[in-house]
């Protein structure tokens, strides 16, 4: 049964990636309505701006190696990175919690879980993350943030008592001035251990022990 999830959630993510192709003329499509005025997040609302195959592929493995099972995800788009955490928690027995801003997003993330097979993994909250995981109780062993950079601060600091000694917040586009500044913040606090890869694209934040 695990073997054909994981077909049909490859066979998906090759559809994804296709279709994800166009994403650069689409990307500055949205930049180009920013001369006017300031960008908005609807201005990238056909844009899938997901993590590559290789991050991907890495990411399943964090969560098998470290046998994560609870994940909050921040940014959900069209979903494909959240059936990478999928194709994770396949394997620890976990679950997942997406939050994508754009309903017309949500909506296609949503049918996509479901023709990969894994809707019954995947809970999506459709709205802000601020207000969608407000008052979130649960216990998070991994925190994905990969939305709009200027949440990652409140977003962190609103879900950091639902850390546990072994969380592990993986922060995507960690190279952006404003992940840098959120970093920097947080490292004040002397509570952390950070470690990048993908070329400082992505930085894992640990509590130090
Ligand atoms: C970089 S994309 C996410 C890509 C996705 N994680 C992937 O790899 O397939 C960022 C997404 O965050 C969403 N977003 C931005 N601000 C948000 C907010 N306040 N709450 C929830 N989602 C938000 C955007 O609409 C966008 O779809």
């Amino acid at each position: 049964m695990q073997q054909i999830q994981e077909h049909q959630i490859e066979h998906i993510l090759e559809q994804l990636f296709n279709d994800a192709k166009n994403d650069y003329l689409k990307m500055a499509n949205g930049f180009a309505k920013g001369i006017f005025r300031p960008i908005k997040p609807n201005d990238f609302k056909n844009v899938y701006l997901s993590i590559s195959k290789k991050q991907g592929k890495a990411l399943k493995k964090l969560i098998i190696d470290h046998n994560l099972k609870n994940i909050v995800e921040f940014g959900t788009s069209f979903g494909i990175s959240t059936l990478y955490l999928a194709q994770g928690v396949l394997k620890t027995g976990g679950a997942i919690v997406t939050t994508e801003l754009i309903e017309s997003k949500a909506k296609k993330a949503q049918e996509n879980f479901k023709n990969a097979g894994v809707q019954d993994l995947i809970d999506i909250r459709i709205g802000d993350a601020i207000e969608t995981l407000k008052g979130y109780d649960k216990n998070i062993d991994l925190l994905f943030l990969d939305g709009w950079k200027d949440l990652y601060l409140p977003l962190f600091q609103m879900l950091a008592p639902n850390f546990n000694n072994n969380t592990i917040i993986y922060v995507d586009n960690a190279d952006m001035s404003e992940s840098k500044s959120f970093l920097k913040t947080i490292a004040k606090t002397n509570k952390y251990h950070f470690e990048s890869n993908f070329d400082d694209k992505v930085v894992l934040i640990t509590l130090k022990k």
